[in-house]
């Protein structure tokens, strides 16, 4: 054993591979974009043959950065972008379709129908959810009754479903495992985090056939070999977790209390409640933080759909930056006078408002607002977001001691202005640590720890260092005008 573990990170808009080595440092990566598809208004869906080949080449890749050959690798630890389904052939290993990504609305009636059956309430007891089109039970629902024969084949046993963690364990073990781990599934609408198994009820509910769903697992479990025809060697895959809990983890966010939230497309906070399954009364998700060993650790999550895609636009829709690591500098430069609101309900609004059909929307404009108000708008919506889920999560939960302190990774925390401006809106502290690959750190942890070449939790915890703590600053008077210009300004945006 030589303490070498690769994490595969397939995110949303790319596929990622890093190579770590015995000290849990990143030694080689590999990383590839792939097309995002957009068949219809709110639609999103990507090819999963392209998800496929872009994990093939970026693991070579990363092996060949990192000197190193598969045979060099302890085991393999997945993430993965959660919510986003493939059906495939049991027998061919096709997909019948393109995998409807987690962003994808198109299930957003038949969520109301089933919310007008009253259904909602069953849904959110046992999985933890809502009733969203965001979760993957009803993208699979549409799958089996929109794709001309799939139902019928679904009852004949004829197909798998799963979310990308599962088609790729498919894939990469030459179609000998059928498997997801306890985060995903608990993604997925009809698993139940209470009794830890795929939900007969909610399923039959959805009209999914039981057999068509993979096992279920701990994170770091046993989950076959890799064909060696893919990479030279057999490497076994030893960890599993979506890539929200595996930030959670690599920010090792192991006790009761702990926080972090990551800034990518979205941002999704996590706040770690042991053993507690706390059920919200505040729209936020209850869902699984990770499961080790059998037991069960407890999340409460709050998932906001537009963070970095947020910067995203003001690089490549309105054109007012060049890159998206100038948004800090320009924010910086806004007039403080002004009070420009941006509300980026670009795909409706996640938690805690859950409104599918609110679209973004800019108050305050005055002759005067230019780029950089537009910059600073933007960058601040995400810290008002953050901040909403914050208070929600303290209302939840209050086991807690009052004291938050959030620790964050993600393409935007890189910008000092904008961790600032998160603590002074949050009013409370934001440790930014000194490794970001945080998400493939915790796939890799997951691996490393079952493979037995890397610490245990402990000792893994004791690792994590602090770059930088943003302290809050700005004048209470200023938070409080702030806050409550943007809950105005969200009331304007929703839709109901
Ligand atoms: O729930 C969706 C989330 O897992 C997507 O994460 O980093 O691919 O935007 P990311």
């Amino acid at each position: 054993m030589t303490g070498f573990i690769l994490a595969i990170d397939q995110g949303t808009t790319s596929s990622r591979a890093i190579v770590f080595d015995g000290s849990m440092k990143p030694v080689g990566s590999g990383q590839k974009e792939f097309t995002q598809h957009f068949p219809a208004s709110g639609w999103v869906e990507h090819d999963p043959e392209e998800i496929w080949s872009t994990v093939v080449w970026a693991v070579k890749e990363a092996l060949k950065n990192a000197g190193r050959s598969a045979s060099d690798i302890s085991a393999i630890g997945i993430t993965n972008q959660r919510e986003t389904v493939v059906i495939w052939d049991k027998a061919t290993g096709e997909p019948i379709h393109n995998a409807i990504v987690w962003q994808d609305r198109r299930t957003a009636k038949l969520c109301e129908k089933l919310k007008a059956q009253g259904l909602e309430e069953k849904f959110s007891e046992k999985t933890g959810l809502l009733l969203d089109p965001y979760f993957s039970g009803t993208k699979i629902a549409w799958l089996l009754d929109e794709v001309k024969g799939a139902g019928e084949r679904a009852e004949k046993g004829e197909l798998l479903a799963g979310t990308i963690d599962s088609f790729l364990i498919w894939r990469l073990t030459g179609g000998k495992v059928h498997a997801t781990d306890a985060t995903n599934a608990s993604r997925t609408l009809v698993y139940n985090i209470e009794k830890n198994e795929w939900d007969a009820e909610l399923l039959d509910i959805l009209r999914i056939p039981a057999a068509l769903l993979p096992e279920v697992k701990d994170c770091a479990d046993d989950y076959g070999f890799t064909e060696k025809s893919l990479f030279g060697a057999e490497i076994p895959i030893m960890g599993v977790a979506g890539d929200q809990q595996a930030a959670t983890i690599g920010q090792a966010c192991f006790e009761p209390g702990m926080m972090k939230s990551t800034y990518g497309t979205g941002c999704f906070a996590l706040l770690n409640t042991g053993g507690d399954l706390c059920r919200s009364k505040n729209r936020l998700l209850t869902t699984i933080a990770y499961r080790l060993n059998g037991r069960t650790t407890y999340a409460l999550e709050g998932s906001i759909f537009v963070a970095g895609a947020a910067v995203q636009w003001l690089r490549d829709g309105i054109k007012v930056i060049g890159k998206a690591e100038h948004s800090g500098e320009l924010a910086a430069k806004a007039d403080e006078t002004q009070n420009v609101y941006l509300v980026p309900a670009f795909v409706g609004l996640g938690a805690p408002h859950w409104d599918a059909e609110a679209r973004g929307a800019i108050f305050g404009l005055t002759r005067n607002t230019g780029p950089a108000e537009f910059a600073r708008a933007t960058l601040e919506s995400v810290a008002f977001q953050t901040r909403d889920l914050l208070d929600a999560m303290k209302k939840d939960w209050k086991s807690g001691n009052g004291k938050t302190v959030l620790r964050v990774d993600g393409g935007m925390v890189a910008s000092d202005w904008t961790m600032q401006r998160l603590a002074d809106l949050l009013d409370a502290p934001v440790d930014r640590p000194t490794i970001l690959e945080t998400t493939a750190l915790g796939a890799a942890w997951l691996a490393g720890s079952r493979a037995g070449v890397w610490p245990n939790a402990k000792k893994f915890a004791e690792t994590w260092a602090l770059d930088r703590r943003f302290e809050p600053q700005m004048d209470e008077g200023l938070r409080s005008t702030k806050l409550k210009g943007w809950r105005d300004a969200v009331r304007r945006t929703l839709s109901h």
